[in-house]
């Protein structure tokens, strides 16, 4: 489906009834990341999965995208479908990073959060240096450059030892990304705030999930973000990296509904 928001022709995914589960992909991906979850999840609760700017079927517009430009595009396509109760948040990675923008900035909206392969610090200087750099490639190699380089490090040992299938299927998701999506993406990322104090004041539940052997966020960003949102719920999955809700979808599912139908029996 396309929802044209105030400057935005926004594709986005709107299946099944219930409590509305928000689900914000990871860079440089699109909303196709999420199949597993909006086949199994639809069945209890409302999932809406919006493609970025510059992402999937959404289209560019200049950058920087800042993490709060694109939770206010999420907020827009919630008010824009008549949403107004509050919904579960889960985002991935940079899509975590605009979780936590959502939530800092419409914390009435939220009803749960679900931090997956993501931290709350900002980037540092030697990652921001990184951001350029990868920019710059992108610029002169084209979009395909950053594809392959995530592409080498995004899964686990064991996904690309056991499931070629899945690897092939994630370059084809990241492929969809515009080069000016990307370097918009870049340059939003390099900029986003650091949201370590915002985490104290996290008053929904919120689950965390990670990939054991994710190469791209440390599993220590995901337990200190454990330690400082209370009461919040940590989840390694084994075998699984940068993308566990494609790596150890069953598992992945399995949490995901059990911390929906909680949030519905807390409500
Ligand atoms: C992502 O998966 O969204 C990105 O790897 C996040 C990042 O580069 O910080």
């Amino acid at each position: 489906m396309e929802l044209v928001l105030p400057d935005l022709n926004m594709a986005f995914d709107d299946v099944g009834h219930g409590q509305p589960l928000l689900l914000i992909h990871g860079f440089p991906l699109n909303r196709e990341m999420w199949k597993p979850q909006i086949e199994a999840l639809s069945a209890h609760a409302r999932v809406i999965a919006p493609d970025l700017r510059g992402h999937g079927e959404t289209p560019p517009t200049p950058g920087p995208y800042t993490m709060e430009m694109l939770a206010d595009d999420c907020l827009a396509l919630l008010k824009a479908l008549e949403i107004m109760e509050r919904v579960v948040v889960c985002g991935l990675s940079m899509g975590g990073y605009v979780s936590l923008a959502f939530y800092r900035r419409h914390p009435e909206r939220v009803a749960g959060l679900v931090l997956v392969s993501t931290r709350a610090a900002a980037d540092t200087p030697e990652g921001k240096i990184n951001r350029d750099r990868a920019a710059e490639q992108a610029r002169e190699e084209g979009p395909q450059a950053i594809v392959a380089a995530m592409l080498s490090k995004i899964l686990s040992p064991h996904t690309y030892s056991q499931n070629p299938g899945l690897v092939a299927g994630v370059e084809r998701i990241m492929a969809k990304t515009s080069l000016e999506g990307m370097i918009a993406a870049l340059q939003g990322m390099k900029e986003r705030a650091d949201s370590t104090d915002l985490l104290g004041q996290i008053k929904v539940p919120t689950l965390i999930i990670h990939g054991a052997d994710d190469q791209i966020i440390a599993i220590r960003e995901a337990e200190a973000m454990h330690r400082a949102i209370k009461n919040a719920q940590l989840v390694i999955l084994p075998h699984a990296g940068h993308l566990p809700n494609l790596e150890q979808a069953q598992l992945f599912n399995k949490c995901l509904l059990e911390f929906i139908k909680k949030i519905g029996l807390d409500k």
